[in-house]
């Protein structure tokens, strides 16, 4: 039997998660909460991904309530996707817990690590599986990027250099000026994708160097064993309207490989014997959320993305903030 989910906050991520329950198999979208009247208004316009391309006529016929007690009574949900502002993650996940739903939280996990381990540890009390969704790690070019470093088809890595730059948001929360000041800035809210990333590939790192920092821009190092590869992020927000990029360039003993949103169908490879381009094939988006469909299914952690690696990502963005006091 299907699981039956349900969307919590139908923003931009709230609507690209509705949609891909909708096209699951194993999932029905049993309703959407939104504390707002009318929640199709708009929505098109939203996100830095272009048209989302939503069923807007499917969408239209799931029931809408606003709040989680009233769906829950009615619907009787098996799980809960909440797509809410950062400052709303700890109390909707630790309500959806106590209600004894199974949780996929929008990243970045909570503002402070307590939080998280919190939420951790009430998730085991109540035996629900609880994912926080960080979608690089499903996304098929930062896949391929983890299988290399992983079977070392290359040999060992030696440098990885991610960056992601967009404008700032211009949609939803972040249009009003109170909340945007609770979203944590381009660290936690745009660069904790590639902290998250490298964490999935090496674990917490010994140290963080950070080197500039202009405004919401900044460029950081993560230092792990001098024998490990050396990891340099770099990235922010730029002005609003600035085109969202994702990138890397990886160099292993015995090749490099190259990956940019600007050309998101390809990944670029090259050895001294020649070059490969490498197509990409897949959303990071639905594959993320058919992980999760199967964790609950099989009530299993998600042990690929684990949310005590999500609070470690927390815990870096917090470091780097206090290496710059001053922001
Ligand atoms: N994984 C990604 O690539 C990605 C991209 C963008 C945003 N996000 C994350 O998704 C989350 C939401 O971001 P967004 O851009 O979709 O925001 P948004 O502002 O577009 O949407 C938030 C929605 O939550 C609703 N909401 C607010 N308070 C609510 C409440 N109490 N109950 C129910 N609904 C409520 C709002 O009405 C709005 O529709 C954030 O954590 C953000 O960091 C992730």
């Amino acid at each position: 039997m299907k699981k039956k989910m349900v969307v919590i906050g139908f923003g931009f991520m709230g609507a690209v998660h509705a949609k891909n329950i909708l096209e699951n198999e194993r999932l029905e979208l049993c309703a959407i909460i939104d504390n707002r009247d009318s929640i199709f208004e708009e929505i098109e316009k939203t996100g830095n991904h272009g048209e989302l391309g939503l069923p807007i006529d499917r969408l239209k016929k799931v029931p809408v309530y606003k709040t989680l007690e009233e769906c829950v009574s009615k619907e009787q949900p098996d799980a809960v996707s909440i797509c809410v502002p950062l400052f709303l993650h700890y109390e909707l996940t630790r309500k959806a817990l106590e209600f004894g739903l199974d949780v996929l939280l929008e990243k970045p996990f909570c503002p402070t690590p307590e939080q998280c381990d919190e939420l951790i540890a009430l998730a085991k009390v109540k035996g629900r599986i609880l994912m926080v969704a960080h979608c690089v790690r499903f996304s098929p070019a930062w896949q391929f990027l983890s299988e290399c470093i992983r079977d070392k088809r290359y040999g060992e890595l030696k440098l990885l250099n991610a960056s992601r730059m967009s404008g700032e948001p211009a949609w939803g929360a972040w249009q009003d000026e109170k909340i945007k000041k609770t979203c944590g800035g381009s660290l936690f809210d745009l660069l904790i994708h590639d902290i998250d990333f490298v964490i999935s590939c090496f674990g917490k790192p010994e140290g963080i160097e950070l080197n500039l920092n202009v405004d919401e821009y900044w460029e950081f190092e993560l230092k792990y064993h001098e024998q490990l590869a050396k990891v340099s992020i770099k990235g922010g927000f730029l002005h609003r309207h600035t085109t969202f990029t994702s990138e890397y360039v990886a160099t292993f003993d015995k090749g490099s490989v190259r990956y940019s949103s600007l050309q998101p169908e390809f990944i670029y490879t090259g050895t001294d014997a020649g070059s490969e381009i490498i197509e990409v094939k897949g959303d990071g988006y639905a594959n993320e959320l058919d992980y999760f469909a199967g964790c609950i299914e099989a009530h299993k952690p998600p042990i690929k993305c684990l949310p005590e690696e999500a609070r470690t990502a927390i815990d870096i963005c917090r470091k780097i903030k206090v290496l710059c006091p001053e922001t």
